[in-house]
């Protein structure tokens, strides 16, 4: 059937050789054209771990102060069990949102930093950088290991199949890295079958792509692996996978591939650039949390509750 695109093999062709620079330039395994893997170096994922704990811990102790269940934190560098011994505290947070994003406040900047600082150094060690045009700054993410059904049908849960730019997220691609927690939960990669011309276009609920055909099927690629750079193109629909087990952390950001076809170089509307698509040329994206610290006004008891995103 002809959805507006001559041939569906043609757009999956042409999103996949959009990262052969990356391919040309990094070490990239496990390739299955819009969804493919870069190892990332023991020590580095060593500091990554670290980094993450303090980020977390910092987090309860600007919240909950020096209460009682903070006093013996003895969770050091890569032991996290603290996920689920502190479950409730960290699921409580003002700060985390329905999706699991643990947003930055100001009492929490510092240790941010140093995290953007670890994943600044990966991207700079594994050549990706070099491939990149522009990049976001990560997006930190705690995900529990089963949720409500009220939760699992909001418009826009992770849970369900779908793409970032049907949420209007810009760039090319996510780079996801999971850092820790129970494998079981995770995230599940599909190609799209059957894609229309509206594939690329924001929806208001994840259901409706079915409903307005921008696809007709899936096909399973992969699920997330720690100690990997998972490079996903919009293309690639996936969804949070859930399976009654215990936490998990990750963190992501969005990347524009360096190539003439980048979606990131055709959007004109990027100027405009609202807080979740702050973008940074390459030579910014460089100094990240190092010579370019990200900053906020906000701060832990002015946190929203997060109702939507
Ligand atoms: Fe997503």
């Amino acid at each position: 059937m002809n959805k507006g695109l001559n041939n569906m093999e043609d757009i999956f062709i042409k999103r996949s050789s959009i990262y052969d620079c990356i391919r040309e330039g990094c070490n990239v395994t496990n390739d299955k054209g819009i969804l493919f893997n870069i190892d990332i170096e023991e020590a580095s994922f060593v500091n990554l771990q670290a980094a993450f704990v303090e980020y977390i811990h910092k987090s309860l102790m600007a919240y909950y102060g020096k209460k009682g269940f903070l006093y013996d934190w003895r969770f050091k560098k890569n032991d996290f069990s603290f996920l689920t011994v502190y479950e409730n505290e960290i699921f409580n947070l003002p700060n985390i949102t329905p999706g699991g994003v643990l947003k930055i406040k100001k009492e929490i900047i510092h240790e941010y930093n140093a995290l953007q600082s670890v994943v600044t150094d990966i991207l700079i060690e594994t050549n990706l950088i070099n491939s990149l045009t522009h990049g976001q700054n990560i997006v930190p993410r705690l995900v529990p290991g089963s949720t409500s059904i009220k939760k699992r049908f909001r418009p826009l849960s992770t849970e369900k199949y779908h793409s970032d730019v049907w949420a209007s997220q810009k760039g090319d691609a996510v780079l996801s890295i999971p850092v820790a927690g129970d494998p079981s939960t995770t995230i599940e990669f599909c190609k799209p079958i059957g894609v229309s011309a509206d594939f690329f276009n924001s929806l208001e609920n994840y259901d409706d792509a079915f409903e307005r055909g921008y696809l007709e099927n899936l096909e399973f690629l992969d699920f997330a692996k720690f100690k990997m750079i998972h490079i996903f193109d919009q293309l690639c629909v996936h969804r949070t996978l859930k399976q009654a087990g215990n936490p998990r952390i990750s963190l992501e950001l969005c990347i524009a591939a360096d190539h003439e076809d980048s979606l990131f170089l055709k959007d004109k509307e990027l100027s405009r650039a609202m807080q979740r698509n702050r973008y940074f040329d390459k030579s910014k994206l460089k100094e990240l949390g190092k010579g370019i610290k990200i900053t906020t006004g906000e701060r832990m008891k002015d946190a929203e509750k997060y109702e939507q995103t």
